[in-house]
């Protein structure tokens, strides 16, 4: 390869970087508060059978797939599909991966602004001594507010900037390398205290004992969403990302790694939630409420709940840190590479734009909650478009594209690093990406566009 190809291109500095990186993408919002409801809402541990399955056969080929078109192109998401297939419509995949990206960012800086107002009510001790009512009214207040909100996604947005400012190796790989165990030791105690509270075996037999007569048609695809928006698929992200990683590093390891951690933090998530929650006679809640009104109700009055609620909210922070760091490489990557701007340029032209849509997804709960759209809110529409339109057509294309496009040889030759590895299982990974994986992902779509939630 020669001439733009030899530019200096900042990479991971080794497998340890890049599974840092990734699990750093996958663990987020989503594996703490919606992951434990959903499961719970679905069948416990019949749910979590098929949301295992998925992950296996489908999240971990998808995942392998986005790595691979990223390290053979060396490029940012929209370049990767110009470079492989150049002069075809293919890189209208990655224009519609920047698009989402925006829309993600906007509507994710939102709740996690939230996660660090919650940090700084825990570390004042403020949820000791209110009651349920308080508590929903606490949140109620603050997130329909305008300035406290809008402050605390700024300064979120701010965080994820400063890190994607400082570059891949000095940027992404170093704070995800000191954040991600800092989250598993926090994850741990926090899970480990929920267990010891009298009366936690509920919480761990509604999560997980299967009762197979709650999986209907519905919560299969429940599942296969979820794992997709785990896993942090079909947005490019993980083109990105898979762009930094050296070519002698092992891409199905690395895949297999990354997919099977982001699945454990999730069980621990539900571990942490469940038991707590049962323990103290509450009902299951969903979506925000769980984490910011039913939590905090939880450590107000639980032994040593002051210390945990510092735990618990940290650790919601961290986790959505690394994954807002995820998707705005995606945007910086693409305006440095194809726009040829200097990563300090892009760093905050796209933080600053992003940041202009995210004022709409936040002040949708407050001065903003009449401004709907056929009853969608701004947040509401941006999570829908997202979640239910962009990732799983994202998805689809991705593994049609590596599946039909790119083929066997060229898949192959990635993830064996040129004939270094032996991989016993490319002709099943082909197929899942030729036919399972696009049919499988094609039903939630289309179960999306039919008005269920992802
Ligand atoms: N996986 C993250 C979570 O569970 C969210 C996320 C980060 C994501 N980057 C993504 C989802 C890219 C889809 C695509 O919270």
């Amino acid at each position: 390869m020669a001439g733009i190809d030899n530019q200096e291109r900042d990479t991971f500095s080794g497998k340890l970087g890049i599974i840092a990186a990734a699990v750093g993408s996958a663990v987020g919002l989503g594996n703490i508060w919606r992951f434990p409801y959903v499961t719970g809402e679905n069948g416990g541990g019949a749910f979590l059978l098929i949301y295992l399955l998925f992950i296996l056969a489908i999240g971990f080929p998808v995942m392998l797939a986005e790595l691979s078109i990223g390290r053979r192109a060396q490029r940012n998401a929209l370049g990767s599909f110009r470079k492989l297939a150049p002069g075809k419509p293919w890189y209208l995949v990655g224009v519609m991966g920047i698009v989402a990206a925006f829309l993600i960012l906007a509507f994710y800086s939102t709740v996690a602004g939230w996660t660090l107002e919650y940090l700084v009510q825990s570390l004042g001790n403020s949820f000791a001594g209110k009651n349920a009512g308080e508590l929903s009214e606490n949140f109620e207040t603050f997130h329909s507010g305008t300035f406290r909100p809008l402050l605390w996604q700024m300064i979120f947005m701010f965080l994820t900037a400063f890190i994607i400012f400082s570059g891949v190796k000095k940027g992404i790989e170093k704070y995800t390398k000191i954040l991600m165990p800092l989250l598993v030791v926090l994850i741990l105690a926090v899970s480990i205290r929920s267990l010891t509270l009298p009366g936690s075996g509920e919480g761990l037999k509604f999560l997980f004992s299967p009762d197979f007569s709650k999986i209907t048609w519905n919560s299969v695809l429940m599942a296969l969403g979820q794992a997709a928006f785990s896993l942090s698929i079909g947005m490019g992200t993980l083109i990105t990302y898979g762009s930094y990683v050296r070519k002698d590093n092992h891409l199905p390891g690395i895949a297999f790694q990354v997919s099977l951690s982001d699945t454990a933090i999730a069980i621990l998530a539900g571990v942490m939630i469940f038991p707590a929650v049962f323990a103290y006679g509450i009902d299951p809640a969903s979506g925000p409420g769980l984490v910011f009104v039913v939590l905090p109700n939880i450590f107000a009055q639980m032994p040593g709940g002051h210390i945990f609620s510092i735990f618990f909210f940290l650790l919601l922070a961290i986790a959505a840190l690394t994954s807002t760091v995820s998707v705005l490489e995606v945007v910086v990557a693409y305006f440095c590479e194809e726009l040829k701007m200097t990563r300090a340029k892009s760093t905050i032209l796209a933080a600053t734009a992003i940041s202009v849509v995210g004022v709409f997804a936040t002040l949708s709960f407050g001065p903003l909650k009449g401004a709907t759209i056929a009853g969608k809110t701004f947040f509401d529409w941006f999570e829908y478009l997202t979640a239910n339109i962009m990732l799983p057509l994202g998805a689809i294309f991705i593994v049609l594209f590596v599946g039909w496009y790119l083929g066997r040889k060229a898949f192959s030759d990635e993830i064996t690093s040129g004939g270094q590895y032996k991989i016993a299982i490319t002709g099943l990974l082909m197929f899942v990406l030729k036919f399972l994986a696009p049919m499988a992902i094609a039903m939630v779509f289309i179960y999306g566009l039919l008005g269920g939630s992802l």
